[in-house]
């Protein structure tokens, strides 16, 4: 349970890898709070948790697979509304009584929805509509009280009510875009049935998260590593608001940010909030340690162990510090089953947010990102009145642009990358400005989703007014993607990566040949190292 726990929630119970997370993200968006629990959890902890709503989710297995995810049926006997979609409709029929086989084909993609007599769950929508199937078993019988309330072609039991028990399931999933009126049947069940407020907002969260952070730190000091990143820096807004200056944040600058971040951090902390800010200078300490190194596991291990290293020197200069505050998002947790969410979402890699504290050396963490997804957290910077520029700062890498440069990292190669790498910044942010205004969208089909200036370590000749040049090429590297999973190479137009050609090689010394990047991940990586 998040350390501040609204009052009214709605648990997803997971039944396969990552399901549950739209679905929490949906609810969310309907301003009222989920969280993702475990598909076996017991129906006493279940209820001692003390959830208004409970939502099955869909999942990629059988319901009579050897290692099948299952439930507790004592969930279905809480008193509190459950509503299932796709395996969440099998086991609830499985589990109640009813039966569950394989349709001759499997329905994936489109159907038509038709509606069976009265529902609940599908009042104020269509008689007939469009929804997103994707499955193969499906069921046959359902469970006695229940009723059948829509059917498609192949799928004879597309949904199912038994409004008495307030126990729904649909075979189709309604958290998806494609399903048409599916966010109505949310809204319905949580606003009608469950009789919810949408009540979960920003401000109320600030609210929230503000007070259980004071109640936690008391009268005790706290400190923060400020990576200039979007996580840390709306803690740091977070716990300054909720417990003003006993928060220092220690800003390890290790000279492998991007061009004006390290300016934007002392702008924005140290003058627009008034944060206390220790600014490690740390940037000649890192071009020592990074000196003949090439490896970039190398590279990346260095550069982890010595952040800590330097942020340890400067948080034991400090006197009566307790607590630490961290970045950690519902992602990181969810992403390495390392606690709390278990169960099914199962690890996929290991907590990247743990701490190496030195022997003897504890403070104990305040984690108050730990629920809130990615977009959410990019809420509350804004809410909190951080600039755009930092709040939707693209993804970057830990180790910074020692992992652009390939070979050493020398002073004279950052320089050049730096003021590469911020053309391809200003041309590209402008590029994606003018889409958003053409479609309204931040993300639309063609916006570059993470672009950036790659330096290798190599030579080519060139000519520069009659003067024969031998000088460093830059790659470009620009990709739509959502995930980072997966990534295409941005198919920009020919006078977009003209342009930021040109004002490269007339900008920047040392630079006589600029190259695209387009190659996809797979099978390339979007990093170069
Ligand atoms: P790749 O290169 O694996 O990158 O396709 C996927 C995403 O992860 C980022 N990335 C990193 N982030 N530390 C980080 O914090 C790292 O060492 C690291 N390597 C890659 C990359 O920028 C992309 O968004």
């Amino acid at each position: 349970m998040p350390s501040q726990t609204p009052h009214q929630f709605v648990a997803v119970l997971d039944f396969g890898a990552q399901y549950g997370q739209l679905i929490a993200r949906r609810v969310r968006d309907l301003h009222v709070y989920s969280q993702i629990v475990p598909c076996d959890i017991d129906a006493a902890e279940l209820k001692a948790m003390g959830p208004a709503a409970i939502i099955l989710s869909g999942g990629p297995a059988s319901v009579y697979a050897d290692d099948a995810p299952d439930v507790d049926s004592g969930v279905f006997e809480l008193g509190v509304p459950v509503l299932g979609f796709c395996y969440g409709q099998q086991i609830m029929a499985a589990r109640l009584g009813g039966a569950v086989g394989h349709t001759e084909k499997g329905e994936y993609g489109p159907a038509t929805l038709v509606r069976d007599g009265a529902s609940m769950l599908l009042s104020d929508t269509p008689a007939e509509q469009t929804v997103w199937m994707s499955h193969r078993d499906a069921v046959s019988r359902v469970p006695e009280g229940f009723r059948v309330t829509a059917h498609t072609e192949t799928c004879a039991v597309a949904a199912m009510e038994c409004p008495r028990r307030r126990l729904f399931a649909t075979q189709f999933h309604p958290e998806v875009r494609h399903t048409a009126w599916g966010n109505k049947m949310l809204e319905t069940f949580l606003f009608h049935i469950c009789g919810l407020e949408p009540t979960w907002t920003m401000d109320n969260l600030v609210e929230e998260l503000v007070g259980g952070i004071r109640e936690q730190v008391g009268i005790g000091r706290v400190i923060l590593a400020l990576s200039g990143g979007v996580d840390s820096s709306v803690v740091a807004a977070l716990v300054h608001r909720a417990v003003g200056e006993q928060l220092t944040c220690v800003f390890v600058n290790h000279g492998m940010l991007r061009k004006g971040e390290p300016e934007l951090v002392e702008q924005v902390f140290r003058r627009q909030f008034d944060v206390p800010l220790v600014h490690v200078h740390a940037e000649e300490r890192y071009v020592r340690l990074l000196c003949g190194v090439t490896d970039p596991e190398e590279k990346r291990r260095r550069i982890g162990s010595e952040f800590w290293k330097v942020f340890f020197e400067e948080a034991q200069k400090l006197d009566g510090v307790e607590f630490l505050a961290q970045g950690t998002i519902y992602p990181d947790i969810i992403e390495s089953g390392a606690r709390k969410t278990g169960g099914k979402a199962s690890t996929i890699k290991s907590h990247h947010n743990l701490i190496p504290f030195p022997p003897g050396v504890h403070f104990d963490l305040i984690e108050p990102l730990d629920h809130l997804f990615k977009d959410e957290v990019r809420a509350l910077g804004v809410a909190l009145g951080l600039p755009e520029a930092m709040v939707y700062r693209q993804p970057f890498p830990g180790p910074g642009l020692a992992i652009r440069i390939i070979g050493e990292v020398t002073p004279e190669k950052l320089a050049i990358l730096k003021d590469a790498d911020a053309i391809v910044r200003e041309e590209l942010d402008a590029y994606n400005a003018r889409l958003f205004d053409q479609t309204g969208e931040r993300n639309s089909e063609h916006s570059c989703w993470q672009y950036f200036a790659v330096l290798p370590d190599i030579r080519s000749v060139g000519v520069m007014g009659d003067e024969r040049t031998y000088a460093r090429p830059v790659i470009v590297r620009a990709v739509e993607s959502s995930d980072a999973m997966t990534a295409d190479w941005a198919k920009l137009p020919y006078e977009v990566l003209g342009g930021i050609s040109s004002r490269i090689v007339a900008e920047v010394a040392g630079v006589n040949r600029v190259v695209y990047d387009v190659t996809p991940k797979p099978p390339a990586t979007i990093e170069w190292e």
